[in-house]
């Protein structure tokens, strides 16, 4: 096997999800090349050295340049707070490095069209950590969309819903708090949620053409983490849009972090003229189906469990009616990510196909603000 030698920046959340599947994905899947943890980066030496020793990296590096520098890394995993990809992303690809971003791809649109140009002139292998892409169950939806199988689609519709910022005491900014500072997270839950709803959507839908959107930010004012000053905030707490798509379906979208009782309920439901498709996080490898075609009398929504080696990426795991669940998304990703260098035909979302969602988030916002409908740009 081929070495991969990767050096991730971040070790938060997703380093770990990261590290995980990197860590795990040739135990599973048969593959030309096999990642080799070389250096985590991480600012506080000490976290990073923890950090290595738990996971298994090599070395460690307290700045992302002197990682990008090194010879001995092939890929760049980037892990960091939003406001950090662009500019990583961008020395890295200047430095010849394939890069692996976690979304969304950058603050804006503008910004992440930069981040494409500079993959794409140094033409080095890029993608970016859209997961719910690769639940087996959203993958089959995937499937049977493209084979036909709903026929003309009339409707979309997504929701995230969260809970986690309703009380006023919690600040804003720093460590564990960068989601509700907009200078470093772009926006609220357009960027950090919606995004993931987006991105499956265009996926399996097809291009948003317009958006028309509310946004609120129930909190005014909160502590900043860092400084202990009270500022505004700049963050949409939810929002709410409704969509035409390229192919003449219509859309709605809602998110926030204001729904009581909710952690990630990130659902879907897709409807088309001879089917239907649904599907949830909190029952993540099960897929609804509604098929027209069935005989009248037994016709009912079909509870589909994706466990089976005839279903996406299910072979590679236990036996038939054993389930995967969030970390393995992460662990299928990398296994496609590498078969893509392997056959010369990379795999989705590249930063040119995530520049898509940020597209349509920035219409978003804008609609928010305009109060009118606003056309996605063309990525
Ligand atoms: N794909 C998904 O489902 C998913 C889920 C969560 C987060 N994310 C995205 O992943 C990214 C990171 O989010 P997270 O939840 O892991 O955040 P986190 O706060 O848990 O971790 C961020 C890490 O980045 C490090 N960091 C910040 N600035 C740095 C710098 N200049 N140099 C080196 N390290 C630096 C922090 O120390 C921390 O280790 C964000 O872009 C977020 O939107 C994606």
């Amino acid at each position: 096997m081929k070495k991969l030698n990767v050096g991730l920046i971040g070790y938060g959340f997703m380093g770990r999800t990261h590290s995980n599947a990197f860590r795990k994905v040739n135990n599973f899947f048969d593959l030309e090349y096999k990642p080799v943890l070389r250096a985590i980066c991480a600012r506080s030496e000490d976290k990073a050295i923890d950090f290595a020793d738990k996971w298994g990296y090599e070395s460690v590096e307290t700045d992302w340049r002197a990682l990008i520098a090194r010879k001995d890394i092939d890929l760049i995993d980037i892990a960091t707070p939003n406001n950090s990809h662009a500019e990583i992303a961008i020395a890295a690809a200047k430095a010849g490095k394939m890069i692996m971003c976690e979304k969304p791809l950058s603050m804006d649109g503008p910004e992440g069209k930069k981040m494409v140009a500079a993959v794409e002139k140094a033409k080095v292998p890029n993608m970016v950590w859209y997961n719910y892409r690769r639940v087996p169950a959203v993958t089959l939806a995937k499937q049977l969309i493209d084979e036909g199988k709903l026929g003309k689609i009339f409707h979309y519709r997504a929701k995230f819903l969260q809970d986690w910022t309703i009380s006023p005491e919690l600040p804003q900014g720093g460590a564990g708090l960068w989601r509700l500072d907009a200078k470093v997270a772009g926006s609220g839950v357009t960027g950090d949620l919606l995004a993931h709803c987006i991105d499956t959507a265009v996926w399996l839908n097809g291009s948003i053409d317009k958006v028309n959107a509310m946004t609120e930010t129930f909190i005014k004012e909160r502590k900043h983490t860092e400084t202990g000053k009270v500022q505004k905030v700049q963050i949409d707490d939810a929002c709410a849009f409704l969509a035409r798509f390229n192919n003449g379906s219509l859309a709605t979208f809602e998110s926030t972090r204001y729904a009581r009782g909710h952690k990630a309920l990130y659902t879907f439901e897709i409807n088309g003229e001879k089917g239907s498709l649904a599907w949830d996080l909190h029952d993540l490898h099960r897929l609804q189906y509604f098929n027209y075609a069935d005989e009248g009398r037994v016709r009912g929504w079909r509870n589909i469990h994706v466990t089976d080696g005839d279903q996406p990426y299910m072979k590679n795991w236990w036996v038939p009616g054993l389930q995967i669940g969030y970390e393995h998304t992460f662990v299928h990703q990398v296994a496609d990510f590498i078969q893509g260098l392997s056959s010369g035909k990379p795999a989705s979302p590249t930063f040119r196909d995530a520049l898509e969602t940020q597209y349509v988030c920035d219409a978003v916002l804008k609609s928010a603000r305009t109060q009118k409908w606003e056309k996605v740009p063309k990525k």
